[in-house]
């Protein structure tokens, strides 16, 4: 039998697991550590990467994104998707199910699981999601990390903006349910509200505060009622954060995006479009509150949604264009370096 490839790291930024950064040397052997330390000399035959300067860090796993295939190649596909993941550090995704057809069946389930097999670099998982009317699938539809709702920021199928269809959902099975927080209703009667302004900053009016809090409050009463595992998808607001801060059950995770912690509403100035997103971007004191809770437990972890639309779709006049940010996976080593110079 061959001995297992060896690897050798060299003079890496190390975090340890008690947090203190160290510069040293990393040994892998099959892909699996077996020494760290300041400086370990050459065993043979052993593969070399000269680190210095550079942040070594395990696999990032990206628990939310929008991947565009099938039906939306012309934006992204799973081969090029799992590139800019490999690139940005990503060892795993999870995806979400608003590709076309949408994945809210078994098939559809199975066809993206067949095609990522096929073409992906990196490590993968799919999300069934919820319709008005496919409760026997989601209850047994396999493999899949859980059950994306929709509850606003979405058309068609897979928005479920009624409480009993909610309940219903809540009440039977127990896999997890990740939730997009957003009160649909709300934002309906804004948008009548704000309507013929085509200044991109009014999305974060519309989709305001009030409307991501009054559908996290109503998630969290049905996850508490049921006791069913919930996850709170890119929490975007100070609001939010308190309420978990203050009563969070053990079964309920919540996550923030790179984007949410490091931009605010004053980006639309710069990037017009580029920076429109659901849920939207928010201020500088929900940028601090949002640090805050990530640094305490209160949001678990960090997922990127990345959304990638073409510029031809987010140069249109808003309200026309897509919501969406692109580019976040490759974009993660930049975010992952702000967050350790305690920016
Ligand atoms: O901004 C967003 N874009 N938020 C979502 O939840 C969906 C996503 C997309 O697929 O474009």
């Amino acid at each position: 039998m061959s001995s297992p490839k060896s690897l050798l790291i060299r003079q890496a930024r190390l975090i340890l697991p008690n947090g203190e950064l160290m510069i040293g040397d990393v040994l892998t052997q099959g892909g699996q550590i077996v020494e760290v330390s300041s400086e370990i000399a050459a065993t043979t035959p052993t593969q070399e990467i000269d680190a210095q300067g550079l942040t070594l860090l395990p696999g990032v796993i990206d628990p939310q994104v929008h991947f565009r295939e099938p039906g939306l190649e012309h934006k992204e596909d799973l081969f090029t998707a799992s590139c800019a993941c490999a690139k940005g550090g990503v060892t795993s995704f999870l995806e979400m199910p608003n590709t076309r057809p949408l994945t809210t069946s078994q098939l559809a389930l199975d066809d993206k699981l067949q095609r990522a097999a096929n073409k992906c670099l990196v490590n993968y998982g799919f999300f069934i999601g919820a319709t008005a009317d496919n409760l026997t699938e989601l209850l047994s539809a396999r493999p899949t990390p859980g059950i994306k709702i929709f509850m606003g920021s979405m058309h068609g199928q897979l928005l479920i903006d009624q409480e009993d269809l909610l309940e219903r959902i809540f009440a039977q099975g127990s896999r997890l349910i990740a939730v997009h927080a957003e009160d649909q209703e709300r934002i309906n009667q804004r948008r009548q509200e704000f309507a013929g302004i085509h200044d991109p900053a009014v999305h974060s009016q519309i989709q305001d505060h009030q409307a991501a809090l009054n559908a996290t409050q109503l998630a969290l009463k049905l996850s508490k009622k049921y006791q069913r595992r919930l996850h709170i998808l890119h929490m975007s607001t100070a609001q939010e954060a308190e309420l978990l801060r203050e009563d969070k059950p053990s079964w309920v995770t919540a996550e923030v995006t790179p984007q949410h912690l490091l931009l605010n509403t004053s980006a639309y100035q710069t990037i017009g479009t580029l920076a429109q997103m659901n849920p939207p971007l928010r201020s500088p004191h929900d940028n601090e509150v949002l640090w805050q809770a990530l640094r305490d437990g209160v949001i678990d972890f960090i997922a990127t949604d990345h959304a990638p639309h073409t510029l031809e779709e987010k140069g249109q006049t808003y309200p026309n264009t897509p919501s969406g940010m692109p580019g976040v996976e490759t974009a993660l080593p930049l975010m992952l370096t702000a967050a350790m110079d305690g920016k």
